[in-house]
């Protein structure tokens, strides 16, 4: 049993590309390995394989018993917290799921389209009329709010303001690369633990939560997501304990707001520099084709590279049997740029989506799949289309500058370099 070839390079050298330039290091690593090829990351002892053929991420995601891959918990366990439904394996994470899935179903996402239809219409209200701005700072300001109202469902506003400062600064932390390098750092010398201030701020965040809870369980009712979590049950009829209630909540903040800021504005970005797409699109009225554009959009742009799995049984892929134990990952954006797949595979076409054409099962995966497919993409579509057709209804987005972006890799995300600069003169 031997892994499928890569490159040769150190691992050094491997997560430098993959860290600067992912794009034309997966595109290169496709031209010279084919369908699967093994990489190295520094700090991973074995090679992580990645995939783009659809019939063997099927394989993969339909397998319940795999784990997770090594490095999601490192980093975002003093962040979300040791309960996540993000962190937990096995039993104990099936269990979270089927408690959190009904309020994330498909048809209770009507319920929130008026909250976030308010956030975007008082945002969209403050964004200049005729110089360039980034959009997607207030995409990222428009998917906060939309998680604290209708995730939260907080109230107090004092409590409220609070928490969204609170949050913002847990979320910029996260973020930074000066956390990830300082965390390492400390490790290795002894310096003062980064995390500290992050565990400081996450122990405030979960005294206004726990208020928070405290008064919904006295009161009840509420359409928001805590609320429902607070009815829900495990099968053995017992509710999830409060301080599991913050890990989830902080879990939902973490996965849902800066995936989804960075959908919506990789959405505008493609949108401005395909016009007829955009004239197409008009003021958003059309269902259909702002369905389309979407599903578009989160094809040519997935916001999440990797979705990964250590195989807890041998994995049959292209003629080679992956031993138990291998980390293997969909090369989400390969799979996505399939020539096989999709006709003209690096083109925007919307159209391509109409008609009832379905997506081709496990070419296109921007949620990950199987037992832990995204929780939440239902509610990141309903908040996409609401959000867009609010910014077309009132504005016209133009291209402030001529090229493209380039995709960047932020934290575990691709996302704008630029942050999408656009004009937005008032919709005639
Ligand atoms: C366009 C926006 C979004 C994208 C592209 C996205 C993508 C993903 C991906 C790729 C995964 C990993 C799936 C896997 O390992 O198979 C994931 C997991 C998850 N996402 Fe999302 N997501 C988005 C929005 C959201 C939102 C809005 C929420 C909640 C409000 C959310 C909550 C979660 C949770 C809880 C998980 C963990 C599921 C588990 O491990 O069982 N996501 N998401």
């Amino acid at each position: 049993m031997t892994l499928p070839p890569g490159p040769a390079e150190l691992p050094a050298i491997q997560t430098a590309r993959w860290l600067l330039r992912p794009i034309s290091f997966m595109e290169s690593c496709r031209r010279r390995f084919g369908e699967a090829f093994s990489v190295r990351f520094l700090g991973f002892t074995t090679p992580m394989v990645m995939l783009s053929d659809p019939a063997a991420i099927r394989t993969l995601y339909t397998e319940r018993r795999h784990g997770l891959p090594p490095g999601r918990g490192v980093a975002l366990l003093p962040v979300v917290g040791p309960r996540s439904v993000l962190l937990l394996e096995g039993g104990e994470h099936l269990a979270r799921r089927k408690l959190m899935l009904p309020p994330f179903h498909g048809e209770r996402m009507r319920a929130y389209e008026a909250t976030v239809r308010d956030v975007v219409e008082r945002d969209v209200a403050g964004w200049p009329r005729g110089e360039p701005f980034a959009v997607h700072p207030r995409m990222q300001a428009v998917t906060l709010e939309v998680i604290v109202r209708a995730v939260f469902g907080v109230s107090d506003p004092v409590r409220g303001q609070r928490l969204r400062e609170l949050l913002r600064s847990l979320l910029d932390a996260t973020a930074s690369f000066g956390l990830q390098f300082g965390f390492m750092l400390a490790r290795r010398i002894g310096a003062p633990d980064p995390l500290e201030k992050l565990r400081r701020q996450r122990a405030e965040i979960d005294t206004l939560l726990l208020a928070e809870i405290g008064e919904r369980r006295a009161e009840g009712g509420g359409e928001d997501i805590l609320s429902l979590l607070l009815e829900a049950r495990f099968e053995d009829g017992e509710p999830m304990a409060d301080q599991e209630i913050c890990d989830q909540l902080v879990t939902l903040l973490v996965a849902g707001h800066e995936t989804t800021a960075t959908a919506l504005a990789w959405t505008l970005e493609l949108l401005v520099h395909h016009p007829a797409a955009l004239e197409r699109l008009g003021d958003g009225s059309d269902a259909a084709y702002l369905k389309a554009v979407i599903a578009e959009s989160l094809r040519l742009r997935p916001v999440v590279p990797l979705a990964g799995r250590r195989l807890s049984s041998d994995l049959e892929v292209d003629g080679r049997t992956l031993p138990a134990g291998t980390d293997v990952t969909p090369a989400i954006w390969l799979a996505h740029t399939r020539a096989d797949v999709y006709a003209e595979p690096f083109a925007f076409r919307p159209e391509r989506w109409l008609d009832g054409a379905a997506p081709p099962g496990y070419a296109w995966v921007p949620f990950g799949g199987g037992v832990r497919r995204c929780l939440g993409a239902a509610f990141a579509e309903m908040e996409m289309r609401v959000v867009l057709s609010e910014v077309l209804a009132r504005r016209t987005p133009r291209a402030a500058d001529g090229a493209a972006e380039r995709v960047a890799r932020r934290n575990v995300t691709f996302s704008p370099a630029g942050g999408t600069r656009i004009t937005a003169p008032a919709r005639l």
